[in-house]
């Protein structure tokens, strides 16, 4: 080594070292849980994770977080928790019910679980969340009491057992007795232990007025810590007085039996004689391959360890606006994807999961401006991508061949769409209306 290489050497040593040893002085004393980490949790977490809530464990105070930390950290690292499962790198990224971490809270949680999950000075903690009453509806803060509740058959939980689901179907007769106009609706698993167990599910509602019109659309979609979902102002979801409510709800055991539960559905209506500018079909059923012939459900055929992707199509016939995306699929369900072809040519990637996890059934809910505003003729395309390789955690046994099924173990590929389909007019005044907004936020 000549003398020059060795001064190199050395200095490259001596400031390399300089700048880790500031590097670990600054984290060391900066990150704790009443500083920073506190926020993030009441922010993020404590909506599911507290005592009445679907998260397996409490995380509103200090003593209850800190010994979980090292699993906190490994799982907002993964980005398994909180539950948000889009691909952050394409499509919308602006939704009303985004639950993520950004890239700076993530790293704020793994620093101070990797120094140790200090409390720092209490004083600094900000006040815990007033946090919703599980036993009382959410909506009825702002719509007064539902119109009906609606309730399932009851199923009794067991204590200790894989995931459950549970799927009937109970008469809607006698509840309305003329076609009217849905405003809102809430679903719940029973308080106390019901809403505990009921991780996710959702009321559908095929009725028809008995001269061959028919309407089906949700009377009640949970998800875990969500509330109820209402239509924007004017827009209303036509129901009629005959019908069926098929109920398709995920239970999750909680080491203690839940008997007889029933989950409930409240709707609340728009006035009688009412008429709402936009008719909204809730959400719309969309499947790949589903075109003429509907072949979907029989071609579905995974090889052992295999990956492999299908592509559905449908042609808008209207123009429409897209209000919510989920995706679903089963077990080796890794990826699902939405596409706009527009009527020009002009492609758009809408939204993208790349994170699936079946036991996760996320309504991602575009926002006012970010709901795609599609015109008539724009074809809509699906992507499923199934992972069939032990490289999918979730995967029972990559050495079988999949079809088609209900169970878990088999396999399906739709998306739920939220839908208001437009005249051209609506069309033209809501997209006038959000360039009006843009200008104007613009201009600010
Ligand atoms: C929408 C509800 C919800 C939110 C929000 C949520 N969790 Fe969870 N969490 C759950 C449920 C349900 C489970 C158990 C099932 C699972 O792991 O998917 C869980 C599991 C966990 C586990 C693993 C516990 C175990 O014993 O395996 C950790 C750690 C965790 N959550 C931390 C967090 C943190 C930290 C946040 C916020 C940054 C958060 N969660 C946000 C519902 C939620």
């Amino acid at each position: 080594m000549n003398n020059s290489t060795w001064l190199k050497t050395f200095f490259y040593c001596f400031f390399s070292s300089l700048i880790l040893s500031q590097g670990t002085l600054a984290s060391d004393e900066k990150v704790t849980y009443s500083k920073d980490v506190a926020t993030i949790i009441f922010d993020k977490c404590v909506s599911c994770h507290n005592p009445d809530g679907i998260g397996p464990m409490s995380l509103l105070t200090f003593e209850e977080t800190q010994p979980w930390a090292p699993l906190i950290s490994y799982k907002v690292e993964r980005r398994e928790m909180p539950p948000w499962h889009l691909d952050k790198a394409v499509g919308i990224q602006t939704y009303n019910n985004d639950v993520s971490l950004s890239e700076e809270q993530v790293s704020l949680i793994v620093q101070w679980a990797k120094s140790g999950a200090p409390q720092g000075d209490p004083a600094l903690t900000p006040a815990q969340p007033k946090l919703p009453d599980a036993s009382e509806w959410q909506l009825a803060s702002e719509l007064g009491e539902p119109d009906f509740v609606v309730k399932s058959p009851p199923y009794t939980v067991t204590a200790n057992a894989q995931d459950q689901w549970w799927v009937r179907n109970t008469s809607f007769a006698g509840l309305i007795d003329e076609p009217r106009y849905v405003r809102a609706t809430e679903l719940k698993g029973s308080y106390p232990l019901g809403v505990k167990v009921l991780h996710h599910g959702h009321a559908q509602l095929r009725s028809n007025d008995g001269n061959g019109n028919r309407a089906s659309g949700p009377v009640g979609r949970q998800g875990v810590g969500k509330g109820g979902d209402r239509f924007p102002e004017g827009t209303g979801m036509l129901i009629y007085p005959e019908g069926t409510i098929n109920w398709n709800l995920h239970y999750f055991p909680i080491s203690e039996v839940v008997p007889n539960e029933q989950a409930e559905a409240a709707v609340w209506l728009y006035p009688k004689g009412y008429k709402p500018e936009f008719q909204t079909r809730g959400e719309q059923f969309f499947a790949a391959d589903s075109g003429p012939g509907g072949l979907w459900a029989n071609d579905l055929l995974l090889p052992p360890n295999s990956v492999k992707s299908q592509q559905g199509f449908r042609v808008l016939k209207r123009p429409a606006l897209i209000t919510s995306f989920r995706p679903h699929m089963h077990m080796r369900g890794r990826a699902q994807s939405l596409e706009a072809i527009y009527p020009d040519g002009r492609r758009e990637m809408l939204a993208r999961v790349d994170k699936y996890d079946h036991s996760w059934q996320i309504n991602y809910e575009f926002t006012e401006d970010s709901a795609p505003l599609l015109p008539a003729g724009t074809m809509l395309k699906i992507t499923s991508t199934w992972d069939n390789t032990s490289q999918n955690p979730h995967n029972p046994d990559p050495r079988q061949w999949v079809v088609f099924g209900q169970r878990g173990v088999d396999e399906m590929s739709h998306l739920w769409l939220g839908v208001t389909y437009l005249s051209d007019e609506q069309y033209e005044e809501l997209i006038s209306k959000r360039q009006a907004r843009m200008t104007a936020s613009r201009d600010q």
